[in-house]
């Protein structure tokens, strides 16, 4: 069936949205959410009213969600479970869901990664499909899924970096923390990165999160990485590091730091590790904390403990026979990488003094006029992540690096909504995201109940399969199975180029990885590049063989128990148009 054009219904019945004010946060909640994701009101009294008035009658609501990162996720749970009927369909780029509770989150951080469990449970409705390996913007543009479904909602988070701009940026030896992140947790775009890690001093620019979680895995004593879901590569870099030090850059003091109190104590706690901090950035910073909000205070606190007064005899036992160490600098700003004498790579940064101008979280720095050199042969760039613009039909801010949006509704594009990282921009933790991509969900079940979505029957998935197809693509397997979503979406692919099956699939079972128990592979790939991870037992769980694999996931963990045999690594077809 051809997609329909949205001009046939109603643009007038849409409420006008107004752009976001300049300096103005886009999409910034005015109601409360309440525990069941409904701002302002119980569940009984807003979503239950919903729920009465979509009867049978009506088209069960065609919704699609494109990324399935927490966001994706979070806002396909809530229309799920406040649309008796509603259908989604979510769309994700790689093989495999979670977006960086996978590809992000720290290996030694898997109590993190439990939110899978409630992600897997969401999949697993007969009302949700993940349709994975599938690039929106390049396989199916926007306008085709609008056509094709009563809302989409854009999901897909923060792909880039925002970059430094300095000079040397782009000499080896300099990368972007996501792309160092990325690595060791197995993102496939940055599997070859192997940084060169011989060198005896680190420089990590910015102080938030991400450079302590870069920090952290740089420093872990290997055995200890053993432990995680790291991936094999990136342990077997890890363990011929000869990184001594590392230094977390900031550009402004410490009562700025963009990283929270657990993270900190963490790195203070590292085995085999010291802390260094000098005490004189901490001068009459104990005055000044009185009146900041409790949460920096404390974090100040512990900084000025750390930094002014002898280790507790725990602490000292740890640090005494440290041979790693790491370090805070403050009021310093990336102005330059250092090329080595043959201009071949980073042999330093230079960094701009700098001093406050203004109080508390809003205050700037300006450089003084002084720099300092600071030789190292690894320079990683943690100034945060960037969304990119994922079609022309949508809006994009590219200063703010967001969709522009009113708490979730996309300016003057009906029925196209947004949540997660790409709405309010790259900050905020799970929780944060969650909340927001409820609130969106909220915003389109309530357009929808306004009537201001259009009406009449979608074919959703059925239209953008045949496109598609079309195009000679089509969604893999591998994830719906271990997801166990049924045959829905693990027909595999290209004719002729092999694909996934679960013989108990095949047998007519659900195709549950639990009831399958084994996934085959085509022998027509035998030999052949690539990599998709087969599991098939206890051993699936297995970090030497998982994680050179696309496809594996971290929530082997979590589904291992279903698996009876060993797992096993196999190629993806040469050629195979989804081979990156
Ligand atoms: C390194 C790092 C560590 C973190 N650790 C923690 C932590 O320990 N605890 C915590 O609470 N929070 C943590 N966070 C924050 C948390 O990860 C984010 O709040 C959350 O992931 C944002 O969700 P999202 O869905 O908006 O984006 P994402 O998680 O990035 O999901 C976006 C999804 O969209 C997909 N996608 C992108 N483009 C397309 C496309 N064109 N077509 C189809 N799909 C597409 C992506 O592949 C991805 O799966 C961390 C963040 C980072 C960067
Ligand atoms: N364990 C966890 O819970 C966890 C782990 C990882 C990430 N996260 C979350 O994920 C989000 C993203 O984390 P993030 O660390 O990428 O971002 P972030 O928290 O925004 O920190 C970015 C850091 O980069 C600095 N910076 C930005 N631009 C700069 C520039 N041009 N020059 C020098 N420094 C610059 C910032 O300093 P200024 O303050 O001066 O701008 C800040 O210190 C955060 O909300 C974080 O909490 C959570």
């Amino acid at each position: 069936m051809a997609p329909r054009c949205w001009r046939w219904w109603h643009w007038s019945t849409w409420r006008r949205t107004r752009p976001p004010l300049p300096g103005s946060t886009p999409s910034r909640s005015r109601a409360p959410v309440g525990p069941d994701g409904c701002a302002g009101r119980p569940a009984s009294a807003k979503c239950g009213g919903f729920r009465q008035r979509f009867s049978t009658q009506e088209q069960p609501p065609q919704i699609c969600v494109v990324g399935s990162g927490p966001a994706g996720f979070y806002t396909a749970q809530h229309l799920l479970k406040h649309h008796p009927q509603a259908h989604v369909d979510i769309y994700e780029k790689q093989l495999v869901p979670f977006g960086l509770v996978r590809f992000g989150v720290a290996p030694d951080h898997p109590e993190v990664k439990n939110v899978i469990n409630t992600f897997t449970q969401t999949a697993r409705s007969a009302r949700c499909a993940f349709r994975g390996n599938v690039v929106v913007g390049r396989d199916v543009a926007v306008p085709e899924l609008r056509a094709a479904y009563h809302a989409v909602v854009l999901s897909y988070g923060a792909e880039d970096h925002r970059a430094l701009e300095i000079p040397g940026e782009e000499l080896p030896g300099v990368f972007s923390a996501r792309a160092f992140v990325g690595w060791y947790n197995g993102l496939p775009e940055n599997r070859e990165l192997a940084p060169d890690l011989s060198c005896d001093t680190a420089v990590i620019l910015g102080q938030g999160n991400v450079a302590l979680d870069v920090a952290r895995i740089l420093l872990t004593p290997p055995e200890h990485l053993e432990k995680t879901d790291i991936t094999e590569a990136a342990l077997g870099v890890l363990r011929q590091s000869r990184v001594k030090t590392v230094w977390i850059v900031g550009r402004r003091g410490p009562l700025q730091v963009a990283f929270t109190i657990k993270e900190l104590r963490e790195m203070i706690q590292l085995p085999g590790t010291r802390p260094i901090l000098d005490p004189a950035d901490f001068l009459g910073l104990q005055d000044r904390i009185k009146d900041v909000p409790r949460p920096r205070k404390r974090l100040t606190e512990l900084l000025l403990r750390t930094a002014t007064e002898k280790p507790g005899t725990e602490d000292a036992a740890r640090q005494a026979p440290a041979s790693r160490a790491w370090g805070l600098r403050f009021f310093r700003s990336p102005q330059q990488v250092l090329p080595s004498p043959d201009g071949r790579r980073a042999a330093g940064i230079r960094l701009a003094v700098t001093r406050l101008e203004g109080v508390g979280e809003a205050a700037r720095a300006v450089p003084t006029g002084d720099t300092e050199d600071l030789p190292c042969g690894l320079v990683l760039s943690s100034v945060g992540y960037k969304s990119r613009p994922i079609d022309p039909s949508v809006p994009f801010d590219p200063k703010l690096g967001v969709i522009p949006n009113m708490e979730g509704r996309v300016v003057d594009v009906p029925g196209l909504y947004c949540s997660g990282w790409v709405k309010r921009g790259p900050t905020g933790v799970i929780a944060t995201t969650m909340t927001d991509s409820f609130l969106t969900g909220q915003m389109l079940l309530q357009d929808l109940k306004a009537g201001l979505l259009p009406p009449g029957p979608r074919p959703g998935y059925a239209a953008i399969e045949a496109l598609l197809s079309s195009r000679g693509l089509g969604p893999m397997g591998p994830a719906c199975l271990f997801l166990g979503l049924g045959e829905a979406g693990c027909r595999g692919s290209v004719p002729g180029q092999g694909c996934w099956e679960a013989p108990g699939e095949a047998a007519g079972s659900s195709g549950d990885a639990g009831t399958a128990g084994a996934l085959s592979l085509d022998p027509s790939l035998a030999g052949t590049e690539g990599m998709l991870c087969r599991g098939e037992g206890p051993g699936s769980a297995s970090r030497t063989l998982s994680h050179s694999c696309v496809a594996c996931p971290p929530w082997h963990g979590a589904l291992a128990a279903s698996f009876p045999g060993p797992s096993a690594c196999f190629p993806l077809a040469k050629g195979h148009p989804r081979q990156r």
